[in-house]
């Protein structure tokens, strides 16, 4: 069973040192986040499974899907095939199957008896808001013209017994999806799952076009069908049927509150914002459930989504240009990509669809494909010595950022994004001749010629 339980089990069992066990009450304000951290600065990574959270009756596990090592343990490959794993499973997608009763829904409550209080009370930073956020909801909703739906993650700030904030980036499909449903005046019925094996976490990240539903991605990526059960009350969303909880509830057009501040994946607190408002009217959850969460802004938060944004990048790219070698995501909205170029126009081509295809793509810069993207001075000797500024830069300006950016202004998240054109010209006055020796002398050398001749 692909499941939150199984996946600890496989990880206590393959990999007992990436999980630590926390037997003492911890404190969900602050506590657990600095645990988290502390390991963080010496470059540990393990998933932490807490026991006894104060005010809460159940345990809570953070950080599983903390490192490229473990979503490798969860696709069954090496972290070096993790990217074409990825594909594969995007390319051969598998529709859900619809089940009768689930797990999920072994413990329900409706209406009155809605209590968000009995979750985990977490803040996280000094700077975030006196408010709880629920971090690892994946928040699947129908679109009302298509019919498809679709899943990603969504910070919920709990702002009482049955309300919460909740943040949709606008140029992102649910605020799509919500603007519909604003446009006939209707509340959007949405339900939240929380606590999944990482596969479906990793489908919660899929940033794709909306032709394809995630639920089929992660049947692509888990080789079968997601086994899914009906919601109790939002009849027509389906949730996942082992998830440990699910928040079934509506966002109606015109409600707003105050959000925030919340520090972010940036590693900056956000401002307030004015978030429409999730009004949830039924909780369903497991046996001795497991909350799960993901500790905003530290490892989780940036490695989990990077499979689903370099799948997509790069074929963005590729529709600009075939010629993509590599794509790396060197930190929040900067994307290096490699290109074997045959053509001088390619680069600038590459990064004005890049800039205009997502939100968080600010910053790209293209290299030529003989230098490794993942490495930083490689890369800033590309952008030394083959740019010159006046022609190889090139800036994007009034297009859709993220409002998480502390550069811009304003909740619109307006920005202007840059792009470097970084390779060596092919052509013109400016051609660049690298350095080579040729190969046949290179072929030719023995260099035990060298080691064992005490004289040379
Ligand atoms: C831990 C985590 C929290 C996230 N929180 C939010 C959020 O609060 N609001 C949001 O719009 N996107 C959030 N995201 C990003 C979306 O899940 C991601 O962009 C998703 O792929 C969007 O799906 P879409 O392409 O179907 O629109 C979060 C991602 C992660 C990994």
């Amino acid at each position: 069973m692909v499941d939150l339980r199984s996946f600890l089990d496989q990880v206590r069992q393959d990999r007992p040192q990436d999980i630590v066990t926390v037997k003492r009450c911890v404190n969900p304000n602050y506590e657990t986040t600095a645990i988290l951290a502390k390991f963080e600065q010496s470059y540990r990574l393990p998933i932490f499974y807490f026991e006894d959270v104060e005010g809460c009756s159940f345990p809570l596990v953070t950080n599983v899907c903390g490192s490229l090592s473990r979503l490798a343990l969860a696709l069954g490959v090496t972290v070096a095939e993790l990217s074409q794993r990825y594909e594969n499973g995007c390319k051969n997608p598998i529709k859900p199957k619809v089940i009768d009763s689930a797990a999920v829904q072994d413990e329900v409550v409706v209406d009155e008896d809605v209590d968000l209080g009995v979750l985990p009370k977490l803040i996280y930073h000094e700077k975030d808001c006196d408010k709880p956020y629920i971090t690892a909801a994946i928040v699947v909703a129908v679109d009302p013209e298509t019919g498809k739906s679709n899943l990603s993650f969504h910070r919920l700030m709990i702002a009482g017994r049955n309300r919460t904030g909740i943040y949709m980036a606008a140029g992102k499909h649910l605020d799509g999806i919500y603007q519909k449903y604003v446009a006939k005046n209707q509340a959007m019925p949405i339900a939240a799952f929380i606590g999944v094996h990482p596969i479906l976490s990793l489908g919660g990240v899929y940033t794709g076009s909306t032709d394809v539903e995630e639920y089929d991605i992660i049947g692509g990526l888990q080789g079968e069908a997601l086994r899914v059960v009906e919601c109790v009350k939002n009849k027509g969303l389906f949730v996942p049927a082992d998830a440990e909880f699910v928040l079934e509830g509506i966002v109606r057009p015109n409600e707003r509150i105050e959000e925030g501040p919340f520090g972010e994946f940036t590693g900056y607190a956000t401002g307030t914002m004015q978030t429409p408002v999730l009004e949830v009217h039924t909780i369903t959850n497991r046996k001795d459930p497991i909350f799960q969460d993901i500790a905003s802004g530290h490892s989780e938060h940036l490695v989990l989504p990077i499979l689903g944004m370099e799948y997509s990048i790069k074929k963005v790219a590729q529709s600009a240009s075939p010629s993509i070698k590599n794509v790396k995501i060197v930190a929040p909205l900067t994307i290096v990509v490699s290109i074997e170029k045959s053509d001088d126009a390619a680069p600038r081509k590459i990064i004005e669809a890049l800039c205009k295809s997502d939100i968080y793509t600010k910053h790209v810069t293209i290299v030529d494909a003989d230098v490794n993207v993942s490495d930083a001075r490689q890369v800033n000797c590309a952008v030394a010595l083959n740019v010159q500024p006046d022609q190889d830069v090139f800036v994007f300006k009034d297009l859709q950022g993220t409002p998480l950016d502390p550069s811009c202004r304003g909740e619109s998240g307006i920005t202007s994004k840059l792009g470097i054109d970084a390779t060596a010209p092919l052509v013109g006055k400016r051609k660049i001749e690298r350095n080579t020796i040729a190969k046949q002398l290179l072929d030719k050398i023995d260099m035990s010629e060298f080691l064992d001749n005490k004289d040379s």
